[in-house]
C-alpha cells in the first residue's frame, strides 16, 4: 500500500477529491500525512474529518527556507511517506527535498503546461491571463516536481473549451473539476506502478 503525503495551503478541494477516491476504493494508497504551511487552511478541517494526521508547520518558526524543508522531509519520513502530492502547496521545495523524493513527488497546475506556468501563476491569475490571451482551450495538468517551477515530467492533461461568457471566477470553476478528476487518476496510476518515467516523458500503462 503506497503511502501518500499530501502538501496543502489552501482550501484542500483537491485534497478532499483525493480523500473521497480512496475512500470509494479506487487508489491502491492511504494518505498518511497532511502538512500546511498555513494554519487556517481549510484542507486541515477536511484531513481531520476524514481522520487523517493533519498538521500544521509553522515557516516563520525556521530562520529559512531550507530549514523548513529539512523539517518537512523530517515529518515525511517519520511516516514513512512514498509519495508526495502537492495539492494547492504554494511554497517552493528545496534542492534537497526534490532529491530526498526524487521522482516521487506530483504537482497539479490548473493549465495546460508549458502555457500559463512558473512563477507566480497560480490562481486566479493563470485563468485571467488564459482569457486576455483569447485561449479556446485551457485545462489542468498533473506532473512530477523537479528543480523547476511546473517544469517536471507531465503526467496526465485535460483540456476544457474557453466560452465566449467565460469569466475568471468560471473557468475556474470549471478547471477545478478538471483537476478533481486527473489528480486522483494520476496517483491511482502511480499506486499501480503504471507510470513510466524516460527522460523528461512518461508514458502510461493503461491496460
Ligand atoms: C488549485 O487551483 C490548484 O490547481 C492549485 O491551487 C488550487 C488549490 O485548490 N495548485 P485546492 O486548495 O485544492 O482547493
Amino acid at each position: 500500500m503506497v503511502k501518500i503525503g499530501v502538501l496543502i495551503s489552501g482550501g484542500g478541494t483537491n485534497l478532499q477529491a483525493l480523500i473521497d477516491s480512496i475512500e470509494a476504493g479506487k487508489i491502491k494508497g492511504k494518505i498518511s500525512l497532511i502538512i500546511s504551511n498555513k494554519e487556517k487552511a481549510y484542507g486541515l478541517v477536511r484531513g481531520r474529518a476524514a481522520g487523517i494526521e493533519s498538521i500544521f508547520i509553522d515557516p516563520k518558526k525556521f530562520k529559512n527556507s531550507e530549514d523548513y524543508n529539512a523539517r518537512l522531509i523530517e515529518s515525511l519520513r517519520e511516516w514513512d511517506i512514498d509519495l508526495v502530492v502537492l495539492a494547492g502547496y504554494l511554497k517552493i521545495l528545496s534542492k534537497d527535498f526534490i532529491k530526498a523524493f526524487r521522482n516521487r513527488i506530483i504537482n497539479i497546475h490548473p493549465a495546460l503546461i508549458p502555457s500559463f506556468c512558473g512563477n507566480g501563476y497560480y490562481g486566479e491569475r493563470v485563468h485571467k491571463e488564459v482569457l486576455d490571451y483569447g485561449c479556446k482551450v485551457t485545462g489542468a495538468s498533473v506532473h512530477f516536481v523537479d528543480e523547476g517551477t511546473d517544469t517536471g515530467p507531465i503526467i496526465l492533461q485535460k483540456t476544457i473549451e474557453v466560452e465566449d461568457s467565460d469569466t475568471v471566477e468560471s473557468l475556474q470553476r470549471k478547471v477545478l473539476e478538471i483537476e478533481h478528476e486527473i489528480l486522483p487518476e494520476a496517483v491511482k496510476l502511480f499506486c499501480e506502478n503504471r507510470i513510466i518515467l524516460n527522460g523528461r516523458k512518461t508514458k502510461i500503462n493503461w491496460e
